[in-house]
């Protein structure tokens, strides 16, 4: 029987990378292609260890490109899509909202018709928590699949239009779709623009770490690898057109999560530098999993495991951080936090 062709856009980024590697172990009888355009967040050497097995394809293409992505699907019958490829990066949305337009809703509508016109198996579409705005400060309320879709920052509306996309393909089309929207992800290879891995570095340079407003925003933290388990259950199990939501009770303060990495690596709260907030700052971020649990989903982290295993591989793994933090990540550090 001929290999399942597994592709697997923005497999070059923090979580489609943790993914990619994930699947070529847990499924050698897959194929998996890496479909990614190197973005300023796309990064190969992450891949070094498994870039010579006979599983692993790498593609460099744009998504949003309809001339070469409709072409590769026709060559390649590709049986499952699991989509990441987007930009996702709150903070660069608010400073230039027009290449998340382009890749994350005209991105996902080419892979759209690209799988329809090849007929897939299942198009599995990675989206957020944020498509449903903001909680309040109650700790009773959580998002469900239910709660309307209401997002604040030009990131979150983008990865909403797309999630309207791609529902309505499942809708007019019957494209056999599932939609993940989780909450916020961390552990290896996690860019050191967003929160922990830009506390770990900076901390482990004795920087200071800039938080947003008063620091009391909640986020509710995920392992990424518990984010892999999740979609590959979706991907084999989940009912067509669903939509289901991942997080795992893990909600702590922004400076909570300051605090216990400072804590961890033996340095002082001095390290701690209170910014200017964020425009349209969310409050609160908070999942009920029940639906994806339903279905055979348990984390296997808590915030405390997983936190200090990422921290040790921060720590081991700085020659990869390190290089990433050198080049282009410079002027954006200093124009995003303006020093
Ligand atoms: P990331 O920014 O680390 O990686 C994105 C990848 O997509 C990069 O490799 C980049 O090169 C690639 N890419 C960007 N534009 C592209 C284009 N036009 N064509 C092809 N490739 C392109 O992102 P991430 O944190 O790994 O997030 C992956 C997905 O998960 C996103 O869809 C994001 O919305 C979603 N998500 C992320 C989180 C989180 O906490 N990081 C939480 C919930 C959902
Ligand atoms: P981030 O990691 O950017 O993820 P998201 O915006 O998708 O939740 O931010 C997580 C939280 O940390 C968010 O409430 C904003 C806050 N934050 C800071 O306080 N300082 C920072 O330098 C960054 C990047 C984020």
């Amino acid at each position: 029987m001929p290999k399942k062709k597994v592709l697997v856009t923005g497999g070059a980024g923090f979580i489609g990378g943790n993914f990619v590697q994930y699947m070529i172990h847990k499924y050698p009888q897959y194929d998996i292609y890496n479909l990614d355009s190197l973005t300023y967040a796309g990064d190969l050497t992450k891949h070094r260890e498994i870039e010579t097995k006979k599983n692993y394809h790498f593609i460099k293409a744009d998504i949003a490109d309809r001339e070469q992505i409709i072409p590769l699907f026709v060559q390649e019958k590709f049986d499952y899509v699991v989509h990441f490829a987007a930009e996702s990066h709150v903070d660069r949305s608010i400073t230039d909202p027009e290449v998340f337009i382009r890749t994350n809703v005209l991105g996902t509508q080419v892979l759209l018709d690209a799988s329809k016109h090849i007929g897939v198996t299942k198009f599995v579409h990675v989206s957020t928590d944020e498509v449903y705005g903001e909680l309040d400060f109650d700790p009773t309320t959580f998002f469900t699949e239910e709660t309307p879709i209401q997002p604040n920052s030009p990131y979150s509306a983008s990865k909403a239009s797309s999630d309207l996309l791609v529902r309505a393909y499942h809708e007019t089309y019957e494209l056999p779709v599932n939609i993940t929207r989780c909450s916020n992800n961390y552990g290896p290879y996690h860019f050191p623009e967003k929160l922990i891995p830009l506390t770990i570095s900076r901390i482990l340079n004795d920087q200071k770490v800039p938080v947003y407003g008063d620091g009391k925003n909640i986020r509710d933290w995920l392992h990424v690898i518990d984010h892999c388990t999740a979609i590959d259950l979706v991907m084999h199990e989940g009912i067509n057109g669903e939509v289901y939501n991942v997080g795992g009770h893990n909600e702590q303060t922004n400076l909570e999560v300051v605090k216990t990495i400072i804590r961890a690596l033996g340095k002082s709260d001095d390290l701690i530098e209170f910014v200017k907030d964020r425009l349209g700052h969310d409050k609160r971020y908070a999942i009920d999993p029940t639906k994806l649990e339903k279905l055979g989903w348990k984390p296997t982290y808590t915030f405390e495991t997983g936190i200090d295993q990422t921290i040790q591989w921060y720590l081991d793994n700085k020659e990869w951080w390190e290089h990433i933090i050198s080049g282009e990540y410079q002027s954006y550090f200093e124009k995003q936090y303006s020093i």
